[in-house]
């Protein structure tokens, strides 16, 4: 039985929620390895709506969820979550969602750092979503971090907090800002402790028995290849690894185990935040993208920004990223345009590049080289089957598989879950 890890090949918000949810009714584990209440997935289940940032997709499916240890974990808007699922009639217990007991936790002071410096680089600002995720990579790789499990010891938390307070009130006031009280954390911590901690364990023993039963795991990332810390548009990116090879790192899992590799995409392409963004359209056509697509984050409410579909950059995720197959999203989005643009290559100062360089301002002059392709009258909105599609949108889906050398697996045709082209069952061996 083939596991499947779900990745974003492009800046994010290509719509996993729906595929992941479609995908989670098929597997019997739903695991998060990495980002943190930055991410967002709006789930529809008959007549509930749910918005999850942490919670793996799969608890609203009644599969059991999983938190791994790459992930950072704010235990108040875990908690918050949860409350508010459980207000929509959804139970979250120990049954239906396991924590690592190794998770990094992202306190209050993360999201002051976070927005602080944000506030500092003025017109050079990441764009971050404020919620502190860089702060809590910083002080996990700088070993300071508490953990899960740390809650079950009083003295580790406040010798920690000492370590961590010295760091970060230092920089606080530097920038201007509040620093922390000790105790105020110090007793917030203690106080969430016993809510926590019956979530907490070693997940990677429970992974490991899973598979060893046959059980089907979905790994489900957040963010995208184009924000991965180290392949993505540096330093325009989130600040943990996206590729699916860190989902075995980041759920304690051998690499052997991840199975088949999906990467969303959308058929076109949107970036939050700041950053390079080659195939960015700020004309009318980018507006009716933006317009017809809903696209406003589901975190931070920001409206998207919107281009063609960058064959360039979703190659290089494909190969970066370990995608097997695409799951193209929001193809109806492009019904009716009498013209479609894909990019096929950059041009920097006369050069024509086949990768996206690394360096960032060789990233951010590089020009897009288009090809041309004729658009469809029909409506692709709710197609389940390629012969309900018209003949220029199979050619345009063709097309971009040649271009980002993968198949495309599936092929979602409105927000519904059942509007969706299945090509080939991703948990087939
Ligand atoms: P951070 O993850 O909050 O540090 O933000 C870093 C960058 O990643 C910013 O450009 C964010 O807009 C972007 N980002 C973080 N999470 C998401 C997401 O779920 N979708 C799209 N962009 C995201």
């Amino acid at each position: 039985m083939a596991n499947v890890a779900v990745i974003g090949a492009q800046w994010g918000d290509e719509g996993k929620g729906k595929v992941v949810d479609w995908l989670a009714s098929r597997a019997d584990i739903v695991v998060r390895f990495q980002g943190g209440h930055n991410a967002g997935h709006t789930l529809v289940v008959g007549s509930e709506t749910y918005k999850l940032s942490l919670l793996p997709s799969g608890v609203v499916r009644g599969k059991l969820g999983v938190i791994g240890n790459g992930v950072v974990l704010d235990p108040h808007a875990l908690l918050a979550e949860i409350d508010k699922v459980t207000a929509q009639g959804l139970a979250v217990t120990p049954a239906n969602l396991r924590i690592a007991e190794t998770v990094p936790l992202i306190l209050p002071l993360h999201p002051a750092l976070d927005r602080a410096r944000e506030a500092a680089r003025g017109e050079a600002k990441i764009g971050t979503t404020g919620r502190g995720i860089g702060p809590a990579y910083e002080d996990k790789v700088g070993r300071r971090a508490i953990r899960l499990c740390d809650l079950a010891e009083p003295e580790t938390v406040s010798a920690k907090l000492d370590d961590l307070l010295l760091h970060h009130n230092t920089l606080l006031q530097g920038l201007g800002a509040e620093p922390f009280s000790k105790e105020a954390l110090l007793a917030d911590l203690l106080a969430l402790a016993p809510r926590l901690l019956p979530f907490a364990e070693p997940v990677w023993e429970r992974l490991d028995q899973a598979r060893r039963d046959g059980r089907r795991i979905l790994f489900e990332g957040a963010q995208a290849v184009m924000l991965d810390v180290d392949h993505g548009t540096y330093p325009y990116v989130t600040s943990s690894n996206t590729v699916a090879g860190n989902a075995a790192g980041g759920a304690g899992i051998g690499p052997g185990a991840i199975g088949r590799v999906l990467g969303i995409a959308k058929a076109y392409t949107t970036r939050v935040g700041s950053g390079p963004f080659p195939t960015e359209l700020h004309d009318d056509t980018g507006r009716l993208l933006g317009d017809r697509g809903h696209e406003f984050g589901t975190v931070t409410g920001r409206r998207r920004r919107c281009g063609w579909f960058d064959a360039t950059m979703v190659r290089q995720a494909v190969k970066v990223g370990g995608i097997e197959a695409l799951v193209l999203t929001k193809l109806d989005v492009l019904d009716g345009l009498p013209e479609l643009k894909i990019g096929i290559g950059y041009d920097l100062g006369g050069e024509r590049l086949a990768r996206l360089p690394a360096a960032p301002a060789a990233q951010a002059a590089v020009t897009p080289v288009y090809e041309t392709l004729e658009g469809w009258s029909g409506s692709t909105r709710g197609a389940r089957s390629w012969a309900e599609l018209p003949a220029q949108a199979i050619k345009y889906v063709r097309r971009i598989e040649e271009l980002v050398e993968a198949p495309v697996m599936l092929l979602s045709t409105s927000p519904e879950r059942d509007d969706t082209i299945v090509m080939r069952d991703p948990f087939a061996d």
